[in-house]
């Protein structure tokens, strides 16, 4: 309730302070990615990557020209749990204002901070500032955009479009829906795109991000309103310093020629009035030489929306119904070949299963099982080691399986970990997944 009253009070200043007419301008372009490394402690850590799952919960779901736009991507040197990947762009004419946006597929609007703010996290950039863009201008309330935002997270005031956006962790943006120029790489500038102009902001946020770009199904998310029939992005390890490309639109190459294995393809399930998550079918999980014993039905979508499989680029660690959890953390214990750490067996979210690795030289050359994800369409998936067993983020004597446990109603969420160093298709218009090994720096 509080924070409607406030939501009103902000659009009613946001109103007066924007002109509701727009000018267009020509720009120059500047965008990349990098991912974001918070250096927190282990158990800050897990806390947060648990808490940054933000498709878990995204309680909101909330016409722009087509053709590829292009964002490349950096990273800097990374620990694991704080794996979130920012697109840097520039809002706003005639000079561009730099925004750092995490990219999630699961959640559906664009937003960045603005100024002025009255509840703001601390970023190392100015804030967007409305008052320096000539083209910036309130999204009306009767506008198809807003009512694209859900039901409960929108108000209407003086005719203009308020959003209220709440997460998984609990994080909170609101304030006005605007329209602006968002300028891409290679001068590519796309007009009129709609992003959230975050006034009130609470959550854990990293000093070198503004917002977040949603990637999911909706009309206005970043590929919805840019209406690509295809995007994809290829995440660099997270402990190396390197840029890669977000694609919006089809990729100039072609996919197998930067391909270091061979390229998976597997349907989306589509959810009937869903407009968020990219659904998966997963078929079951191999570690070493074992097909655990699960049934499909553990990974499949229930009729009252629990379960299923989501793939997810705002969700740093994969992790799996605790059932299914104890069964993977149980082959690795009996597979691998060291002194496992003994585990409480609750079962709760932020448990790495670690092993002792003070016995043996060199805890990079111990043999560890394989693990494949076997999706739909004969796409089984072998993730690379290092997409799966790291050294523990703070204890050099112990190696982790990356991989956590979940709630049994919640869907399994392949996380970015396990996504590093691929390049990840989202092939709307032929509602498929293609998943491209890559040395995504090379790209
Ligand atoms: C922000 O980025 C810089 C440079 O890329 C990095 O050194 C720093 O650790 C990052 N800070 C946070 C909070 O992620
Ligand atoms: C915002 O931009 C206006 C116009 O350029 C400028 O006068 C004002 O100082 C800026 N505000 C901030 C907080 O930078
Ligand atoms: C921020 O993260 C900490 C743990 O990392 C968590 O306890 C806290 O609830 C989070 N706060 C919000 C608002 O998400």
């Amino acid at each position: 309730m509080e924070h409607y009253v406030l939501l009103l009070v902000l659009t009613l200043l946001a109103l007066l302070a924007w002109p509701a007419t727009s000018r267009s301008a020509t720009l120059q372009l500047h965008a990349h990615l990098t991912h974001v490394d918070s250096g927190r402690t282990q158990g800050e850590l897990l806390g947060r990557m648990v808490a940054r799952s933000r498709a878990r919960a995204a309680k909101l779901c909330p016409s722009g020209p087509g053709g590829a736009v292009t964002v490349p991507a950096v990273s800097s040197s990374g620990v694991i749990g704080s794996t979130e990947y920012l697109i840097h762009l520039g809002i706003g004419t005639p000079r561009p204002q730099h925004v750092a946006l995490e990219v999630d597929t699961g959640s559906n609007v664009i937003w960045t901070q603005c100024t002025p703010c009255f509840k703001c996290f601390d970023q190392r950039f100015p804030k967007f500032n409305t008052s320096a863009s000539d083209t910036v201008h309130g999204v009306a309330c009767s506008n198809q955009l807003c009512q694209g935002l859900q039901r409960s997270g929108r108000a209407c005031f003086l005719g203009g479009c308020a959003y209220r956006l709440v997460y998984g962790d609990k994080s909170v943006s609101m304030s006005q829906l605007a329209k602006d120029s968002f300028t891409f790489q290679q001068g590519k500038v796309v007009p009129d795109l709609a992003f959230g102009c975050g006034q009130y902001t609470t959550g854990n946020f990293s000093s070198n991000e503004s917002g977040i770009a949603g990637f999911a199904r909706g009309p206005l998310s970043l590929p919805g309103q840019l209406r690509v029939g295809s995007f994809s992005y290829c995440f660099t390890s997270i402990f190396e310093s390197r840029s890669s490309p977000v694609f919006l639109g089809a990729p100039d190459d072609d996919l197998t020629a930067h391909a270091t294995g061979p390229v998976l393809s597997t349907p989306f399930v589509r959810v009937p009035d869903s407009d968020v998550y990219y659904y998966l079918s997963l078929k079951g999980i191999t570690v070493g030489k074992v097909r655990l014993p699960v049934p499909e039905s553990a990974f499949t979508l229930k009729t009252d929306g629990s379960g299923g499989t989501i793939i997810d680029s705002g969700t740093a660690i994969t992790s799996f119904p605790r059932a299914v959890f104890r069964i993977l953390r149980e082959a690795f214990v009996s597979q691998v070949a060291l002194p496992h750490i003994p585990y409480d067996d609750d079962g709760g979210p932020g448990e790495l299963q670690c092993f002792q690795t003070d016995s043996v030289p060199d805890a990079s050359k111990v043999a560890v099982p394989k693990l494949i994800l076997h999706l739909e369409g004969g796409a089984d998936w072998e993730l690379p080691r290092e997409n799966y067993m790291a050294k523990h983020p703070n204890l050099d004597d112990q190696l982790c399986v990356v991989i956590d446990s979940a709630g049994d109603d919640l869907p399994t969420i392949i996380g970015n970990f396990q996504q590093q160093n691929m390049h990840i298709v989202y092939d709307l218009a032929g509602n498929k997944l293609l998943i491209v090994p890559a040395q995504c720096h090379n790209m």
